[in-house]
């Protein structure tokens, strides 16, 4: 048994934040077994113009300043993505601040875009990295800015030269203020500028990560703009400020947003909301409280092309990415896919 293996279930009686330190470091000094096989075909998939050799990816949050991203992608993840980066580096909120609800399979955190800023992150960008996968840079703007679109701007030119795509979260719920800018003017607004920079710089995917705490008509909005705009594709969805009702952990009054096992059908049903919408003019990502195969399958089945998950390593550890491949390979099978891009949209939810 691997060292990692018998010392996943001691960082859970850590604090969160440290267990969540050790982890990091344990993957930057190579302590956590690679995961060698080569990805079943039927996994392969396309999505915003790349390829992916699977459609499992990690989602921001956990390698926010880039620290451990040829690592991660040794791991089984066809993609990672790095962030949220803010253009200045700022603590985020006072701690405690990360907390595990084990009854719910699910956490709450309030971190705040505690960030290293662009000046730490682009160096460990830029260093020559063992391509195995994609590397996606989530972008924030700080939370003391006088500007956040002018933030947007100066982050996108600063990691352009090192990301595979670029994400602009407007959805983060610990930095004040920062979700109105899903509003359409505001959304239109910051999309205008921040592709008036992509024309200068070269060709990028920008994508951007909505909350799954939109009624129908923002849902409308966002994808009218996504649209007009032509947005490469959206992800969704970050974490929820809602769903508490049926939380049994003692933690579930914290303030903050909730990810994990009770974010998965809320995400889900607003993932399938644009995807109505939509119909594949814009590519979606599916976020929000995947933990096996079968999670998976439903937000491909919903209309994402890729998924993605963090909270599930926090109960699962990092085995979980080669068990949801296998189920997810097996149930594409099953159901006579070839693909996993045939099965995208396969299911209507109404
Ligand atoms: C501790 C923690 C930190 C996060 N930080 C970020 C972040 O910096 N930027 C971001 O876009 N999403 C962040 N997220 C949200 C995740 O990327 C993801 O959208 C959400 O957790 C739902 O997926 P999950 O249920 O698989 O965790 C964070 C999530 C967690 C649990």
């Amino acid at each position: 048994m691997s060292l990692a293996r018998l010392a996943f279930p001691l960082l859970r009686r850590l604090p969160p934040e440290a267990a969540h330190g050790l982890a990091l470091r344990a993957l930057e000094l190579g302590l956590v077994g690679a995961d060698a096989l080569p990805d079943d075909p039927v996994l392969a998939t396309t999505c915003f113009g790349l390829p992916f050799a699977n459609p499992i990816g990690l989602a921001a949050g956990f390698d926010k300043d880039a620290r451990v991203v040829d690592a991660v992608l040794g791991l089984g993840f066809s993609l990672v993505e790095v962030g949220t980066i803010t253009p200045r580096p700022q603590p985020g909120n006072a701690r405690p601040r990360l907390f595990r609800l084990e009854a719910d399979a699910a956490v709450i955190n309030r971190l705040g875009f505690n960030s290293g800023g662009l000046r730490a992150a682009l160096p460990r960008l830029g260093r020559p990295r063992r391509r195995r996968g994609v590397v996606g840079v989530n972008i924030g703007a700080n939370r003391d800015s006088q500007d956040r679109i002018q933030d947007y701007v100066d982050a996108l030119a600063a990691v352009h030269p090192y990301a595979d795509y670029v994400t602009v979260n407007v959805s983060s719920p610990n930095t004040p203020g920062l979700r109105a800018l899903q509003a359409r003017a505001e959304l239109d607004a910051l999309l205008q500028a921040l592709l008036a920079r992509r024309a200068a710089l070269g060709p990028k995917p920008i994508l951007v990560k909505v909350a799954p705490d939109l009624d129908p008509a923002e849902i409308e909005a966002i994808a009218e703009v996504a649209v007009a705009r032509g947005i490469d594709g959206l992800i969704v969805a970050n974490t929820t400020v809602g769903h508490r009702d049926g939380l049994r952990s003692a933690q579930r009054g914290e303030a903050g947003g909730l990810s994990g096992r009770p974010l998965f059908l809320p995400s889900t049903l607003v993932l399938a909301a644009f995807h109505r919408l939509l119909g594949g003019r814009v590519p979606l990502i599916g976020v929000g409280g995947v933990a096996s195969g079968a999670d998976a399958y439903a937000k491909i089945r919903a209309g994402a092309c890729l998924v993605q998950l963090y909270t599930a390593l926090v109960y699962a550890g990092p085995w979980v990415v080669g068990r949801i491949k296998a189920d997810l390979a097996a149930l594409l099978r099953r159901d006579g896919f070839a693909a996993v891009g045939a099965a995208v949209g396969a299911t209507t939810l109404s």
